[in-house]
């Protein structure tokens, strides 16, 4: 069976595979027309935007996918297990040993030992029961994630995913469907939204130093050759099959997440159209072609990601945006963090702040170390001032952005508050990355981005991250 076909409830057997096959041969117009046709029969009516769900005094989680994440994740529960704001009540992963590792991991730190789902593909279905739990953190390789979702919503659960929670157009909207007519939470774990520098910009554009925003530019620029070649790494090398099925952005969200939130995406503007082209293939099947595997070298042939996909995506209110993805060259981490606005630019890796008086002629010169640490000072955001000491004292991941997002989730779910992220920006952020495939497959032919929140996302609003608690 080719996996990448199971992916969600239609996965790549419906209209987008359809359209992706005719590469060369485009019709973005026919794929718009089916993607409005599908929207329609599944009647989305944005009843999941603002969901509040009753308050769980004590959040029951179960875990599906106990690999290198998975167990990143375990760590970030550690606290809120042992304040009593949440406890792991299954594990799910098809490797026994991964699961078993899990439930020393959760031991260190929690009493009640979780149930276990293994031995087989289809064991998580099991956990997925609103008896066992109230919450599914999906943490498997990407053709999983739809589906566990899905099921997990069907049962009565609320769905957090990781990245990204879907990679076709039918499952993007099978999700938002599937929220509103059961009314749980959906959403994409996007740590980055939750990194401190990446607060701190939005927070400066909401208190408009950066006066009109206009640009952002942001990626995931990340060397993953050797990462995908391990066989310990990854299970099974379920990253690196992608890459020899697919060619646009497979990994839309880092970047693309906080921009918008700086954009108020889905908040008063909205993306409305991309183009997307990949440069040639070379840095992976390299690195396939120089290992000792013959399996491997045979694989360099079948490569057909391309190493550098570039997306340029449209809003609503006419700003631009530069998407890149990149996990084959050499190179140091990125995800470039840039926004241009009337007022104020931000460069990213390493940051750097430029504030514009008019036409002076310091336009030449960032801010100094000293000034910019002014400004963080001044503008550090309130959700990052108040959990601070919190991430500092715990496990942190990723800099403390992974505790502080999954502190988020939990709080919010016990206190029955809407979450930072709902089903559409999920559902908006994948989609990105699935129409960026049919862009490529089509000569970087425009592609329209449809609304899935039947036109809630023109009600005006900042976004809602960490306002709350
Ligand atoms: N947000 C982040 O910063 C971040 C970082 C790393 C990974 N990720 C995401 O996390 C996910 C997992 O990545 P990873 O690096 O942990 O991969 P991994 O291969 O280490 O872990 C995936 C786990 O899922 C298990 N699995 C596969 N099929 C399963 C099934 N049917 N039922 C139960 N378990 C199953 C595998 O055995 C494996 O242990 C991916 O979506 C990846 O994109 C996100």
């Amino acid at each position: 069976m080719d996996f990448l076909r199971m992916s969600g409830l239609l996965g790549m057997s419906g209209l987008f595979s359809s359209f992706a096959a005719r590469s060369g041969n485009a019709e973005p117009e026919s794929l718009d027309a089916a993607m409005k046709e599908k929207i329609k029969v599944a009647g989305l009516n944005g009843s999941a935007f603002h969901l509040k769900a009753a308050p769980i005094p004590k959040v029951r989680i179960a875990l599906f996918g106990l690999g290198n994440r998975g167990q990143s994740l375990i760590d970030m529960l550690n606290w809120l297990v042992q304040e009593g704001h949440a406890e792991i009540t299954a594990i799910s992963d098809i490797n026994p040993k991964k699961v078993q590792r899990a439930k020393e991991q959760i031991g260190t730190f929690q009493r009640v030992v979780p149930a276990v789902f293994t031995g087989a593909e289809n064991a998580w279905e099991q956990a997925m029961s609103s008896e066992v739990a109230d919450l599914a953190l999906i943490c498997t390789p990407w053709e999983w994630h739809a589906k566990m979702a899905l099921k997990a919503m069907e049962n009565g659960l609320h769905a957090a995913s990781e990245v990204p929670i879907a990679y076709t157009p039918e499952d993007s909207i099978e999700l938002v469907r599937t929220a509103e007519a059961t009314q749980r939470h959906c959403i994409m774990l996007e740590n980055c939204c939750y990194n401190r520098e990446e607060l701190w910009i939005l927070n400066m554009i909401e208190e408009g130093v950066f006066g009109t925003v206009t640009h952002a530019e942001c990626a995931y620029l990340h060397d993953l050759r050797q990462l995908m070649i391990d066989p310990t790494y990854y299970e099974d090398r379920w990253r690196l099959k992608h890459h020899l099925q697919r060619n646009g952005n497979l990994y839309t969200t880092h970047g693309l997440g906080p921009v918008c939130m700086y954009f108020d995406i889905l908040r008063g503007d909205t993306l409305t159209h991309l183009t997307s082209m990949s440069s040639k293939e070379a840095a992976l099947s390299e690195a396939l072609s120089a290992t000792d595997d013959p399996a491997l070298r045979a694989m360099a042939k079948e490569v057909v990601c391309g190493d550098v996909n570039t997306t340029l995506i449209g809003t609503a209110k006419g700003r631009s945006i530069m998407l890149q993805f990149d996990v084959h060259s050499g190179r140091p981490y990125n995800r470039l963090d840039k926004v241009v606005g009337s007022k104020a630019a931000h460069y990213g890796y390493p940051s750097r702040l430029y504030i514009d008086h008019g036409a002076s002629w310091d336009g030449h010169r960032w801010l100094s170390d000293e000034a910019e640490a002014e400004y963080r000072d001044r503008y550090e955001h309130p959700l990052w001032s108040r959990l601070q000491k919190l991430a500092e004292e715990h496990p942190q991941g990723h800099g403390g952005m992974d505790f502080v997002m999954m502190y988020r989730l939990i709080r919010c779910l016990n206190l029955g508050e809407s979450l930072d992220m709902n089903v559409y920006d999920g559902a908006l952020w994948s989609m990105v990355g699935a129409l960026s495939e049919a862009s490529v497959a089509a000569d970087a032919q425009r592609m329209v981005i449809p609304d899935l929140t039947a036109g809630l996302w023109k009600q005006a609003a900042k976004h809602p991250v960490g306002r709350s608690l």
